[in-house]
């Protein structure tokens, strides 16, 4: 699989096009079947760290299924982004088990502390270690609380290990 670049793709950046070439290349070592779908766009977003309509475009004509139909499979997923990632943003899962356990108030608190810092998500699969909370690394932390998150965040803004 290509390597995980640490700066999410951007169509204005001078690499666009060899990024994009490269996803491409790494799509393309996949065998061109439907059943490819996912280990394609998963293959793309590792490359270009979320999937861009280009991505996508291409994933649909390598594995020979509709754009539209892509798109309906890649936004049913959380694991995948079809966002550039803001980098240095966290998330806090909101689905229903972090909520149970508090995430929409741990989140609340996070945002007024640290304003347009963390967003929400929906569920990670990581429910029985609810409530959850992802990094800009996609690092997940379990069992979390507003005073852990904030924590980390001082953590990450110094440089520290976490
Ligand atoms: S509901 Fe949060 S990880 Fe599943």
């Amino acid at each position: 699989m290509a390597p995980v670049h640490e700066q999410p793709f951007d169509s204005d950046a001078p690499d666009a096009s060899a990024r994009l070439a490269a996803a491409a290349h790494a799509v393309q070592a996949l065998p061109r079947r439907r059943d490819q779908l996912l280990p394609a766009l998963l293959t793309a977003q590792h490359a270009l760290g979320w999937l861009p309509r280009e991505a996508v475009v291409h994933v649909a004509e390598h594995v020979r299924v509709p754009v539209s139909e892509v798109y309906a499979t890649a936004t049913g997923y959380s694991e995948l982004r079809m966002e550039r990632p803001v980098p240095g943003t966290w998330h806090v899962c909101t689905g229903v088990s972090c909520d149970l356990l508090g995430a929409r108030a741990l989140l609340a608190a996070v945002e007024a502390a640290l304003p347009g810092w963390v967003r929400g998500i929906d569920c990670q699969f990581l429910c029985a270690l609810a409530p959850v909370a992802v990094d800009d690394a996609e690092r997940l932390y379990g069992r979390v609380t507003a005073e852990r998150v904030l924590a980390l965040a001082r953590a990450e803004t110094e440089g520290t290990v976490r």
